[in-house]
């Protein structure tokens, strides 16, 4: 398929799966990464628990300070009540965020490539900054449902122009909770807003029509697929009840010359700037 009728399809689906994107060594070297990277991590620092039901968002100093550095958060099953682990710190860590592709240089390498630049490029972008990153774990049993949302949500510009690149670092299925999306469902405009007010943060309903849930499409995808996201299209993930993980990878880039919402929840330090691909 030509490159002319991807860009073509992104525009009509809201997304773009692009399997064999990245190599599996590339997968392996983050994985790897990641897994160093928990062994230096104290739970009992800091109990983050991260959950994506709206009414228990967690919205802590750690959470809005990981705009700016390699934070851990952990499952909501991961913790009794005490919030000591009940489970392996290696499976206890829902995802880490948000700033390791400008703080960490495996990270930064895997989101830095030509490939990636020339993609962002072709889909539109004059000026792309890498916002946020995440890897996310969706360990085996415990890794949480991620409810149906936008990720413009999150990362609101004016014009809106936020972009997301899911890389799966493993196969991804039905059994261990792939990306599912509503096709087209990206035409139909931004359904809330996470708005933040000094330390708190709140969603703001712009649109109450719920989301067609019978219109997901799994995205079931092998590993090195990279899935290209419009910061609007409706997307899910289910949890992962089975035995196998279902790591994943995410980078958003925004476009330098939109405005970016003063009251968005990610608020990089000043002396972390906004950086390029070709950083
Ligand atoms: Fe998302």
């Amino acid at each position: 398929m030509s490159m002319d009728s991807d860009i073509s399809r992104f525009r009509t689906d809201g997304f773009l799966v692009l399997e064999g994107f990245v190599s599996a060594g590339a997968c392996r070297d983050l994985m790897d990464r990641a897994a160093q990277l928990i062994q230096t991590f104290e739970p009992g620092d800091h109990p983050s628990i991260f959950t994506t039901h709206e009414q228990r968002r967690h919205t802590d100093r750690y959470f809005l300070d990981s705009a700016s550095n390699i934070s851990f958060f952990l499952e909501e099953d991961a913790c009794d009540a005490a919030g000591r682990l009940v489970v392996p710190r290696e499976r206890a860590v829902n995802k880490i965020g948000h700033a390791q592709h400008d703080l960490d240089p495996v990270y930064g390498a895997f989101s830095r490539t030509g490939d990636l630049g020339d993609l962002a490029r072709r889909l539109g972008f004059a000026d792309p900054l890498l916002l946020q990153s995440m890897h996310i774990f969706k360990n085996p049993e415990i890794g949480g449902e991620v409810t149906c949302h936008q990720d413009s949500t999150f990362l609101y510009t004016e014009p809106m122009t936020c972009v997301g690149f899911w890389f799966a670092l493993e196969d991804a299925t039905l059994e261990n909770g792939c990306l599912q999306a509503i096709p087209g469902g990206h035409r139909a405009g931004l359904k809330s807003r996470f708005r933040r007010n000094g330390d708190d943060v709140r969603f703001e309903t712009l649109d109450e029509t719920p989301w067609p849930m019978e219109a997901l499409v799994p995205l079931e995808v092998p590993q090195g697929t990279l899935i290209v996201l419009d910061g609007l299209l409706p997307h899910f993930s289910a949890a992962n009840r089975s035995d196998k993980s279902r790591q994943a990878y995410t980078l958003h880039v925004i476009e330098r010359g939109a405005r970016y919402a003063a009251d968005n929840w990610l608020q990089r330090d000043p002396a972390l700037p906004l950086l390029g691909f070709d950083a």
